[in-house]
């Protein structure tokens, strides 16, 4: 409430001054109903009436623009002649045309010549940000220096979320969040899993950063454990160095597979996995130390040449799906000495216990059973390596908040470590949030193939590009159909993922998810086309002045038509639907709004016409189309999309 700005508000809204420019038009609007109730019945002050004020409803029952509901004030008065009321005093004002009663209800109309000319500034004044501007509103984590082990800088070429942009708010300013995803197992399958945690994570930190906070994206490699040991014995047998330079992830899957064949009929394997695993754990340690045996720097050495080979794999993959990470960490990141800290806080505490020389905790009292910190070995565990890992991050990075994108399947480890996090007294333990997701269902390529993430977007690249050339004409017209079917195949995957609950599982649909009907990733994608193509269609006739001459130059009032009102109005409620999805962290909240978009706009192109009207009639129906067009592309960037342009 404090940013709004005083009432009365200015008799004419349309050149924003700077409070104006800055909270979402429809929260002006609320205002106004709310200022205005609280003039009618004063024991509701105006916050109370604000937060009553609803837009966005849908349904047969809602007659306005925005709804009351009389009852959640908690007057003497019946609610019914309470309504009454307020409508009986109403008298237009320069926000609110009309208002009537239903019942208990209140329904608040706009005037459409303030919302248009509300909304369109907005849009235009923060989509069309300065190149400069836009940079200085970069985020930058706590002391991360990108420098940092395996950091990366968004490569060139990505098509971001513009920060700052129309739809951002603040509400996170100044604080660090850590997100981490995608977390693939070096030498094992990128699975369905990792492709949902890659999906959804890469969406999350988009909007953890839509919202204002600085976002450090994490990829937690599965890159330390005894399938290292494998690996190595199976490189000796059956390694190329060639291959592995080519493309280190499929050939040390390939290399993985033989050799646990091999170690189902001889024994011998995994006693030598075993010991180089030994000597790997061995081997960190003494690096840290700088003294180092030969046998236990090789071990590192060679395991350090997988990781390192695999990440670059991994960063093509992450780039042409439009996601980066600020640092490649992993399970062999994890100190020796912040695992070994843990376990004595943990026996300090008293909370394990020893059992057939293993270490054990025992959370059966909070319903989360018992599970091993350390192995007989002494060799370190997954849940010891996410314990001592969380410490240090929080040491690090001091964060005020992170969560851990993961399958549901792991619902119990991360209960797990969250709650010994707890019991070892850190306080931080209660800002750490597990993002769980359901499973995929019949995920592979059409000839029931695949394992790698690669397969899986090379093929769906493939029946888009099928899709495409079934219409000769437009296929014809396409620059680079190389490029746009890639695209589209991804958006294809991308969306079936995200348009449900993140909880359900699905199941993966070669059909379904690249048809350009029903709510689809091409869907979307086409809708952004259309909506490009308007400007250029309209050319030279009705051509926009730039960004800057557009809000003096063009008369919005004559927005007038049904679908330029709620096109307007769903165009108003984009910062409302970030701020509610940082509250579901469901990338669906976002889908169904630039489907609602995509839909309406569908349905206006016979009504909303521009080509053959009245210049200054067209010209204000083209910025509506325009507006809509960046709206659409933001939401879609902040699902990691990259709109197209054509196709
Ligand atoms: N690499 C793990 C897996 O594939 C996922 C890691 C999840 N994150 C974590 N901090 N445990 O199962």
């Amino acid at each position: 409430m404090t940013t709004l700005p005083p009432f009365p508000l200015p008799a004419t809204p349309s050149i924003p001054d700077e409070h104006l420019a800055s909270t979402p038009a429809l929260d002006l609007f609320k205002l106004a109903a709310a200022e205005f109730i609280h003039s009618v019945l004063p024991e509701v002050d105006v916050e109370k009436a604000f937060e009553g004020v609803e837009s966005g409803k849908t349904g047969k029952n809602v007659q306005g623009d925005f709804t009351v509901a009389v009852p959640r004030f908690r007057l003497k008065a019946k609610p019914n002649e309470v309504a009454e009321k307020l409508a009986a005093a109403f008298k237009p004002t320069p926000y609110l045309a009309s208002v009537s009663a239903n019942g208990a209800f209140v329904f608040f109309n706009c005037q459409v010549n303030a919302l248009a000319s509300l909304v369109l500034n907005q849009v235009n004044t923060q989509t069309y940000l300065t190149p400069d501007e836009d940079h200085s509103a970069l985020s930058t984590f706590a002391n991360l220096s990108l420098s940092d082990s395996g950091a990366d800088k968004p490569p060139a070429g990505l098509k971001l979320l513009k920060k700052n942009g129309y739809g951002t708010n603040q509400s996170g300013k100044g604080k660090n969040i850590i997100v981490e995803f995608s977390s693939p197992n070096i030498a094992k399958p990128f699975h369905a899993g990792h492709l949902r945690s890659t999906i959804i994570g890469a969406f999350l930190a988009n909007l953890y950063e839509a919202n204002g906070y600085n976002v450090l994206r994490m990829n937690y490699l599965g890159d330390w454990g005894k399938q290292f040991g494998i690996l190595a014995v199976g490189f000796e047998r059956y390694g190329s160095e060639e291959e592995l330079e080519k493309d280190a992830i499929t050939h040390l899957y390939d290399v993985y597979v033989k050799i646990n064949k091999d170690g189902e009929t001889d024994e011998s394997i995994h006693d030598r996995a075993r010991e180089f695993f030994v000597k790997m754990e061995a081997g960190t340690r003494l690096i840290v130390l700088i003294i180092g045996l030969a046998g236990d720097e090789e071990a590192v050495a060679l395991w350090k040449k997988f990781r390192d080979l695999s990440i670059v794999k991994y960063k093509e993959t992450y780039a042409r799906l439009n996601i980066y990470f600020d640092l490649y960490s992993g399970e062999s990141q994890v100190s020796q000495k912040a695992q070994t800290d843990a376990l004595e806080a943990l026996q300090k505490s008293g909370i394990v216990e020893e059992s057939q020389g293993a270490l054990i905790v025992d959370l059966r009292k909070y319903k989360l059973e018992k599970t091993v910190v350390r192995k007989k070995d002494g060799t370190s565990v997954y849940i010891t390596r996410d314990i001592g890992g969380a410490v240090e991050r929080y040491e690090k990075y001091k964060f005020d908040k992170m969560v851990y994108v993961v399958a549901s399947q792991q619902d119990l480890h991360l209960a797990q470590f969250f709650k010994v996090l707890d019991l070892m007294g850190y306080d931080w333990a209660k800002t750490l949030q597990h993002v769980n997701f359901g499973m995929v269902l019949g995920m592979s390529t059409r000839k029931g193939t695949a394992v790698f993430l690669e397969q899986i977007l090379d093929e769906s690249k493939r029946v888009m590009h099928d899709v495409m050339r079934k219409n000769e004409d437009k296929y014809a017209a396409i620059e680079d159909p190389e490029y746009t079917s890639d695209k589209l195949g991804i958006t294809a995957v991308k969306v079936q993922d995200m348009s449900g609950k993140r909880i359900n599982n699905y199941e993966f649909k070669w059909e379904r998810m690249t048809s350009f009907e029903g709510d689809t990733g091409p869907y979307l994608q086409y809708a952004h086309v259309r909506l490009s193509s308007v400007e250029r269609k309209n050319a030279p006739d009705v051509v926009l002045p730039p960004p800057a001459e557009r809000p003096s130059t063009i008369d919005t009032s004559l927005l007038t038509e049904p679908k330029a009102r709620e096109i307007l109005l769903l165009l108003g409620q984009y910062p409302d639907v970030v701020r509610a999805a940082l509250k579901s962290l469901e990338p669906s909240t976002i889908c169904t709004f630039a489907f609602r978009l995509s839909h309406l706009i569908s349905s206006a192109w016979e009504t909303l016409i521009v080509k053959g009207q009245p210049r200054d009639v067209a010209l204000a129906r083209l910025w509506l189309y325009v507006s809509a067009k960046d709206v659409l592309g933001s939401a879609m960037r902040l699902l990691t999309l990259e709109p197209l342009e054509r196709m």
